[in-house]
C-alpha cells in the first residue's frame, strides 16, 4: 500500500483492489458512467468484470481509500494487452447478459452498437495498453487523487514494458477529457457514436 498526500494537506491509501472491493467497484462505476454501455449492463456483470480485470496478469485494479473510513472513494483500471484482458468464458456469459440488458431497456441496443464500434475503433489505435476506467466519489475529486491514480497505473504499465497507451472517453457523460489533457495525453481520434462526440486519447510513458 503507498500512501499519497494529495494537494498539500489530505492523505489517502492507494493500494492494489481486491475481491472484498468489487462491490464497491461495480457501484461507483455504475454512478460515474451512468447512461454507458458497461452501466446497462448491470451490476452482477460490473462484479464481473472487474473480478477478471483483478485476477488477469494483462490487467490492474488500484483502489484509493480515505484513511479514516477505510471505504474505497475510487479508482482506476487498466490493461497492458487488451486482446487478454477477458477469458473466452466470460465474455460468452456476458452475451447472455447482454440480451437480458436489451430486453429490460432497449435504449442499451443503441449503445451495443456504440461499444461495437468504439471496439473497432480501437483495434486499429496501435497500442493495445489502455486505460478501461478512472472514478472518484464526487467529494473526493478535484484533490489530485485522479492525477495521483493515474501515475499510479503508469508506473505498472512500464514495469510491464508498455511504451503508450490509450483511453477513450465521451464528452457527453464525462469530464475525463480535461484531466487526460493536463496530464499530457495527445487527442488521437475524434469520433462520433451515434450522436455522442468520443475522443480517444494516446499518451508516451
Ligand atoms: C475525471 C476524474 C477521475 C478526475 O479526477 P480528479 O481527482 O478530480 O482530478 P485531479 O484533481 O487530479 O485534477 C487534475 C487536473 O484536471 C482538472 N480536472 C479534472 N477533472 C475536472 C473536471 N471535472 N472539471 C474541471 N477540471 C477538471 C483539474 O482542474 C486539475 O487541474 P489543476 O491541476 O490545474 O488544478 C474525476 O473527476 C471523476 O471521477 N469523474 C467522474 C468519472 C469520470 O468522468 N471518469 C473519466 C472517465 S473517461
Amino acid at each position: 500500500m503507498v500512501s499519497k498526500t494529495v494537494k498539500g494537506k489530505d492523505s489517502y491509501d492507494l493500494e492494489l483492489a481486491d475481491e472484498k472491493d468489487l462491490e464497491r467497484l461495480a457501484g461507483m462505476h455504475q454512478k460515474a458512467f451512468k447512461g454507458l454501455f458497461s452501466s446497462d449492463m448491470g451490476k452482477g456483470f460490473l462484479k464481473g468484470l472487474y473480478k477478471n480485470i483483478i485476477y488477469s496478469d494483462a490487467g490492474v485494479c488500484y483502489a484509493v481509500r480515505d484513511p479514516n473510513t477505510k471505504k474505497v472513494v475510487g479508482f482506476i483500471a487498466g490493461t497492458s494487452n487488451e486482446k487478454n484482458l477477458l477469458p473466452t468464458s466470460f465474455k460468452i456469459k456476458s452475451v447472455y447478459n447482454l440480451l437480458l440488458a436489451v430486453l429490460r431497456n432497449p435504449r442499451t441496443f443503441t449503445n451495443v452498437l456504440r461499444y461495437i464500434k468504439k471496439t473497432r475503433i480501437s483495434s486499429g489505435i496501435n497500442t493495445r495498453a489502455e486505460l478501461i476506467s478512472i472514478a472518484l466519489e464526487e467529494e473526493y475529486q478535484g484533490k489530485g487523487l485522479g492525477s495521483e491514480l493515474v501515475k499510479t497505473l503508469e508506473a505498472w504499465l512500464r514495469a510491464e514494458g508498455i511504451e503508450k497507451y490509450k483511453v477513450f472517453t465521451d464528452t457527453k457523460y464525462s469530464k475525463g477529457h480535461i484531466l487526460y489533457e493536463k496530464i499530457d495525453f495527445r487527442l488521437e481520434k475524434k469520433f462520433d457514436l451515434f450522436g455522442i462526440e468520443n475522443r480517444c486519447y494516446v499518451k508516451k510513458l
